[in-house]
């Protein structure tokens, strides 16, 4: 028998006398070999993940109605999640360790202070006025910018603009979530200040400054010299 005849021979559970399954069950046991193909398949690995794209005219009308429909209260955070058709719905995952969502803040609402197990990456699409606010620093948020909220670290957004903000969150959650290591925790607001952003000042030296940086490189060549 060559090695694909032996494993297509493989025992199936139905082959199994009722009262022995029924016994295992009782003891939380259970056999491999009905099992082993689909935790193990050969030659390459099985996926449920399918190509897809979500395109931003058709997800921003259903954004925008749930402005209108879930006040932010009654959200926390207002997202819609990207959900892989391969997936299905429920599990709320664009692949099976990646969480992918769009959120939705309207001018003056605030997504309160919290942090969390799972790390998370933003990118902002639309709108004017929104920032986060991570570790006490708060981040301005313009279209085009990344802005990162590693786990464990206090974030929170709000709204100080006029139209509505839109940025696209992915979090590592069905990462952190199969190893049973999600949650958060909430607290109140790190009213951070008007200070620069730690970029702009935390990491400038003599001569080297951010690209893009609101202070001059000019500004600063001329103070690192003696
Ligand atoms: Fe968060």
């Amino acid at each position: 028998m060559n090695p694909s005849n032996h494993a297509d021979a493989l025992g199936r559970l139905e082959d199994l006398p009722a009262d022995y399954i029924a016994d295992m069950t009782a003891l939380s046991i259970a056999p491999l070999w009905p099992q082993l193909r689909g935790l193990l398949p050969r030659g390459k690995p099985a996926r449920s993940t399918q190509p897809f794209v979500w395109h931003y005219q058709d997800v921003r009308p259903q954004l925008m109605r749930a402005g209108e429909l879930t006040p932010i209260e009654k959200a926390e955070r207002r997202v819609l999640v990207l959900c892989n058709p391969g997936h299905g719905i429920e599990k709320l995952v664009a692949t099976p360790t990646i969480y992918v969502g769009m959120q939705l803040i309207l001018p003056g609402e605030v997504a309160p202070n919290h942090r969390h197990t799972p790390s998370a990456v933003r990118f902002v699409v639309e709108g004017e006025g929104g920032f986060t606010t991570v570790q006490g620093e708060k981040c301005p948020m313009h279209k085009g910018d990344l802005i990162l909220t590693p786990a464990g670290l206090w974030h929170e957004h709000g709204h100080e603009g006029t139209g509505p903000v839109v940025w696209l969150d992915a979090l590592d959650l069905p990462m952190v979530y199969s190893m049973e290591a999600s949650y958060a925790i909430e607290g109140p607001s790190q009213n951070a200040g008007p200070d620069l952003d730690a970029s702009q000042t935390k990491y400038r030296r003599a001569g080297l400054v951010p690209f893009g940086s609101k202070i001059s490189v000019l500004f600063s060549v001329r103070r690192s010299m003696p």
